[in-house]
């Protein structure tokens, strides 16, 4: 089976991957222009090797030989027998309509997978055939037995082609080429949670004050302990630290503040020896100005690498360029004395964009995807993704205020960013990576490799391109940061139904949903919210469908770290001079127990950023002592999730949504065992507001098919016994309670 998968070219296979995975059997009558084309090849090889002269031993049939057409049938053809040739030239007239036909495939045919090259294999192989008619008359004298023997062969290889076909499709684990929620079993980056670990912060050990690689798998038990399946790095690639790891001076090794390649290759081994998956952080649209291709660049206007970044002489009056701005703060733009010209940076001056418009920027970022998934990584992070291209006439941007140019605008949250945000032609970039992700090299059916991209953006349409389509898929989902977004007053009922209901609507079937609360760019949830509020968020993240995300430290509710002006070293702040937009709050050190430094590092060593004063209270190990603790919350509902087949899967209905409370049924009914199973329906119930909701009743509102009496699995507060019979239609929800109901159907 493998060896036809091989024969398909890297699209054909991925297409015909994906078709197998939705459309099921539906596939299978594809297998017979499959078979044409695998014969193409033979007798293409077929004829090679008769070109250099068919020896007489080769001539002469046998049943071992015969027993290698079983074993090569299927596979390249270059050991193909003389029974085979002989088979083949015979054939030759009732398969050249079966090649017509074959080539007629219109491109969605999975079978004819590259038409041209199928052509000219077709043609090449069709002259030569009729050169060897000769060849074919020979073969008429074979024995009966003989061909007996052949077209048993043939049978039982084709049927064992068609048995792996089936099988492959029934017993794959996952359709991991597509999307879906297919009704079975899901892929690994659809079934786990995703932990985001910022390096410099979960765990130092080598007391320098900075955590590292050694301490992220010291770690890793912990995490396994808590639930968590796939972990994302930030970036822990060589850098002059500017913008803490997203300024990239040597994409393919590890920066020594976090250790080295070998400490890189531990901790992969760590997480896959607890199956666990290891994401990378991917920055391509910057590097840093301290990046040997930046240096070159730079070293003078016509240097081979000068057109690997952006440069543009100054305007008239000796200015930048135009008026694109910095997220960062100040102009976009910034000068080169050396060679007169400036270059672009979306971010610091000290990250400079790759300009993707030449296409060897392109090729060098696709091979450091490949050096680290041959390194064995699950999948990338993809950063600042529809940063990648600018407009390519460099037009001025306009201000929101009042669409106009000719007003300064001096800040980046003040313009339409119409020209250096979300480019046409972007997508086909981001393509072109989740093709490496794809490709034969890398290529795994019951393990994908996973890619997800970074967007923020005003419109929820432009964010959902990035899952491309069936047959050019892009990422694996963009992350949804739609409820990272919302302000403290927005975390009502209503408010949470609608923007759930937002991304599920606007979403496919194919297009697996995905949730973050928190990451090193945004405040903390339960500072944006309440401590208490974070534990009802959590259990949403957690019981919504699809993938959740979780930034380290929130399982514990961490609040953000108080970090003064002298301590701030983000340069989002530093370089707008703004303290509220400092990043360091939510990026402070790990809190692991009451200890100085929180267990972090060793007492006394300065950390680089402030330990938070709350670690005495919200720390790992106090919330381990405690039953009722957030950490135990989070265990709990991690394990339930990863067990029940309800929470898994994408279903969602919602139930029920006022100022106070939401209501949404997870359901799910076996396609595999035939029973229908009705033991799989769940009902969240959440309270979001600071005081009780007294009798509440939801029967009667989409709960029709249930029994009137639920049974609690899991309360946030976790005070609720297990099990304890819940009235639907008059319960009451204390401030900030949220339930998971077992439902009964009636
Ligand atoms: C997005 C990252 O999340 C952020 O931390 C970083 O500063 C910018 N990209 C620039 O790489």
């Amino acid at each position: 089976m493998s060896e036809v998968l091989d024969l398909l070219n890297e699209e054909s296979r991925q297409r015909y991957l994906d078709r197998a995975c939705k459309d099921g059997y539906a596939v299978l009558p594809d297998l017979e222009a499959l078979k044409n084309r695998v014969r193409e090849k033979e007798r293409k090889a077929i004829m090679d090797g008769q070109r250099e002269e068919v020896s007489a031993a080769d001539a002469e049939p046998n049943h071992s030989a015969a027993n290698g057409a079983i074993s090569t049938s299927v596979g390249t053809g270059i050991e193909r027998n003389t029974s085979d040739k002989t088979r083949l030239l015979a054939d030759e007239d009732s398969e050249d309509s079966g090649r017509t036909s074959g080539s007629d495939t219109d491109d969605d045919n999975l079978a004819v997978d590259d038409d041209d090259d199928y052509r000219s294999t077709h043609s090449k192989a069709v002259v030569s055939m009729r050169s060897k008619r000769s060849m074919a008359a020979e073969s008429q004298q074979m024995s009966r037995q003989m061909r007996f023997a052949y077209w048993f062969c043939f049978a039982v290889v084709f049927g064992a082609g068609v048995s792996c076909i089936v099988l492959l499709i029934l017993a794959s684990p996952t359709c991991n080429t597509n999307n879906s929620d297919n009704g079975e079993q899901l892929a690994w980056w659809q079934r786990n949670i995703i932990y985001q670990v910022y390096p410099r912060s979960l765990q130092d050990s080598n007391n320098d004050g900075i955590g590292d690689l050694r301490g992220i798998s010291s770690r890793v038990d912990y995490l396994r302990d808590l639930g968590i399946r796939t972990v994302w790095l930030s970036p822990m690639f060589e850098s002059p630290m500017v913008d803490f790891g997203y300024d990239i001076s040597n994409y393919t090794n590890v920066d020594p503040i976090f250790g080295n390649l070998t400490d890189f290759d531990e901790l992969i081994r760590a997480l896959h020896d607890r199956g666990m998956q290891l994401l990378l952080d991917f920055v391509p649209n910057h590097t840093s100005d301290k990046h040997a291709w930046f240096t070159e660049s730079s070293s003078s206007g016509s240097n081979p690498k000068r057109d690997w970044y952006i440069w543009q002489d100054a305007a008239s009056d000796g200015g930048p360029p135009n008026n694109w701005q910095s997220l960062f703060g100040g102009s976009a733009w910034q000068y080169d004395n050396r060679t007169q010209q400036y270059y672009f940076h979306q971010f610091t001056k000290e990250q400079p964009d790759l300009n993707y418009r030449n296409p060897h920027v392109r090729a060098a970022m696709e091979d450091v995807l490949r050096f680290w998934l041959r390194r064995g990584v699950d999948g990338f992070r993809v950063d600042a993704i529809a940063f990648l291209l600018e407009d390519a006439e460099f037009r001025n941007e306009t201000c929101t205020l009042n669409g106009s140019v000719s007003v300064a605008c001096h800040e980046w949250n003040t313009m339409n960013h119409s020209y250096t945000f979300a480019q046409p032609g972007f997508h086909a970039i981001v393509r072109s990576f989740r093709e490496v992700l794809d490709s034969s090299e890398f290529f795994n059916a019951t393990h994908p490799k996973f890619m997800v991209g970074e967007m923020y953006a005003p419109e929820l349409e432009d964010v959902l391109e990035l899952y491309g389509n069936a047959s050019s898929p892009e990422c694996h989902f963009p992350f949804n940061f739609l409820l990272i977004g919302l302000q403290a007053s927005d975390w009502t009922g209503r408010k949470i139904g609608n923007v759930v209901g937002q991304w599920l609507n606007a979403t496919s079937k194919d297009q697996w949903p995905n949730w973050v609360l928190g990451n090193h760019d945004n405040k903390r949830v339960a500072s944006r919210l309440s401590a208490s509020l974070a534990r009802t968020a959590n259990f949403l993240l957690l019981t919504l469908p699809g993938t959740p995300t979780t930034y380290y430290g929130e399982e514990i509710g961490m609040i953000d770290g108080n970090v003064t002006w002298n301590e701030t070293v983000d340069p989002s702040a530093l370089n707008t001079g703004d303290i509220s937009l400092s990043r360091d709050p939510e990026r402070t050190p790990m809190q692991w127990d009451n200890s100085s430094n929180s267990g972090f590092t060793s007492a006394g060593v300065d950390t680089w950023l402030p330990v938070a004063s709350t670690y005495t209270e919200v720390n790992v190990a106090a919330q381990l002592a405690q039953p009722r603790s957030m950490l135990q919350l989070y265990k709990r509902l991690a394990q339930i999730r990863s067990s029940e087949p309800a929470l898994q899967h994408s279903s969602y209905r919602l139930i029920h949504a006022t100022d106070a409370l939401l209501a949404y049924a997870r359901e799910y009914t076996s396609t595999t065992d035939g029973s229908g199973s009705t033991n799989n329906q769940y009902l969240v119930v959440l309270n979001f507001a600071s005081t009780a909701s007294k009798a509440v009743s939801l029967t009667g509102s989409g709960l029709a098919g249930y029994q009137s009496t639920g049974h609690v699995q899991l309360s946030a507060s976790l005070s609720t016994n297990v099990s304890l019979a819940l009235n639907l239609s008059a319960f009451d929800m204390p401030a900030g309670e949220a339930y998971l109901v077992k439902l009964t159907p009636s």
